[in-house]
């Protein structure tokens, strides 16, 4: 029996990773933030000195990427890498290194091999079109740029980076711009998502709308 799977695709800080997180919680399920693979081999090549154009380069560093997942921790070589990857320099270097297929190809596996019971819930840009295509039930997720950009704002402040709320939006508006334009795997509402639109909703109430989509297409 195909293992049940929800995909929560969704641009930059619409709110994904801590929605798809609790909804993991609530369904005692696991969790897939397919964002980490990226800004994990983006970590890699920057620290290697691998250039962010070297497709060939960093597909062979993708399908050997030395990652381990340990609850809410990530290791890369063996260094916890959990706190880093969240850098802004490091999410810039992954949006631009995940315009490439070949990039791309070499993390389909090691995104696909989380997919065990009793279920996952997989965060990205292309979890419902490309990676599980055969997804139980496939979210998109978005909120206005400014409302992302505000999110965004407190999630560093609070971990303590310093943060410019204009920089942020000016990014913010780049890295859709980018996700949404590239040849591979453009980010869009895979066929058949429910679109939810989380600008005046909180968390809890985001989590409960998934949960509820969830239970609505087991029935049908
Ligand atoms: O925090 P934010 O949503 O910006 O980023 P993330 O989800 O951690 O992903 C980092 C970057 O990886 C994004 O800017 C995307 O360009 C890329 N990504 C992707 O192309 N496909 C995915 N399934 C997940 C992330």
């Amino acid at each position: 029996m195909l293992v049940p799977l929800i995909a929560i695709d969704g641009p930059t800080a619409s709110g994904k990773g801590t929605v798809a997180q609790r909804v993991a919680r609530a369904l005692g399920w696991a969790y897939l933030d397919s964002g980490a693979l990226y800004r994990l081999c983006a970590l890699a090549a920057l620290r290697g000195g691998v250039a962010l154009d070297d497709e060939a380069g960093l597909a062979a560093l993708a399908s050997a990427l030395p990652v381990r997942f340990d609850d809410d921790r990530i290791e890369l070589d063996g260094q916890d890498a959990t706190e880093v990857i969240r850098d802004e320099a490091v999410g810039n270097a992954a949006s631009r290194i995940a315009a490439l297929p070949a990039l791309r190809a070499a993390l389909l596996g090691l995104q696909r091999g989380f997919r065990r019971p009793p279920g996952l819930v997989a965060d990205g840009r292309d979890m419902g079109t490309v990676v599980f295509p055969d997804a139980t039930l496939k979210v998109f997720l978005v909120a206005t740029a400014e409302s992302r950009a505000e999110r965004r704002y407190k999630q560093l402040i609070e971990k303590g980076f310093s943060a410019n709320l204009a920089d942020l939006l000016r990014d913010l508006r780049q890295r859709d711009e980018r996700d949404s334009n590239r040849a591979v795997a453009p980010l869009r509402p895979a066929e058949g998502a429910v679109v939810i639109d989380s600008t005046h909703l909180d968390i809890d109430q985001t989590v409960a709308q998934v949960l509820r989509a969830y239970r609505h297409c087991v029935r049908r």
